[in-house]
């Protein structure tokens, strides 16, 4: 299964967020106040015309580095474990790579920890719990280039 990869809006992301993300969660907030920040992009996985996945890209700086944060991957409920969100998540770090930026970095359910570092990603510090979500977190960076 090989989705298409294509800018979306924010607006796009809201279904995916709310039934992958937000369904389990004592939030059910499907607004990031980042999602409008300049230079932010949104970008989908689309199967048969029908959109999959979703993931956001922030530009918010990490130490020194010019740096993008990666947030809201998502892929619809019934279709994980297939290679979509791999393909979003690389096609998302290579337009990153392509628009100057050095790093990569996200705060990571623990749960969707293995699928980050099977990309490249590496933790950062210890582990955290998310006040939005209240689930165990871990920051991870990756390296572009
Ligand atoms: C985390 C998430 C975005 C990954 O997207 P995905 O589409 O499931 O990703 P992939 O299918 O590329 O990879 C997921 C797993 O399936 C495996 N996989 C990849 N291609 C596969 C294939 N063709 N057949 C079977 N398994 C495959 C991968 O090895 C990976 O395993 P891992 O978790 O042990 O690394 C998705 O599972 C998800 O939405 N999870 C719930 C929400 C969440 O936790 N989001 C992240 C918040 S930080």
């Amino acid at each position: 299964m090989r989705p298409e990869v294509a800018e979306i809006s924010a607006a796009d992301t809201h279904a995916l967020r709310l039934s992958v993300l937000r369904f389990d969660t004592p939030t059910k907030e499907v607004v990031f106040p980042e999602d409008e920040l300049p230079g932010s992009w949104h970008l989908g996985a689309h199967l048969d015309g029908e959109l999959v996945a979703t993931s956001s890209w922030v530009p918010r700086e990490h130490g020194a580095q010019h740096a993008v944060q990666l947030r809201g991957m998502a892929t619809h409920r019934g279709m994980q474990g297939s290679g979509i969100g791999g393909e979003l998540l690389e096609r998302g770090c290579e337009l990153a790579a392509e628009r100057g930026f050095s790093l990569v970095w996200a705060r990571a359910r623990d749960a969707a920890l293995a699928f980050y570092e099977r990309h490249g990603f590496v933790v950062e510090g210890d582990g955290f719990i998310d006040q939005a979500t209240q689930l165990p977190h871990h920051l991870v960076v990756r390296p572009l280039g």
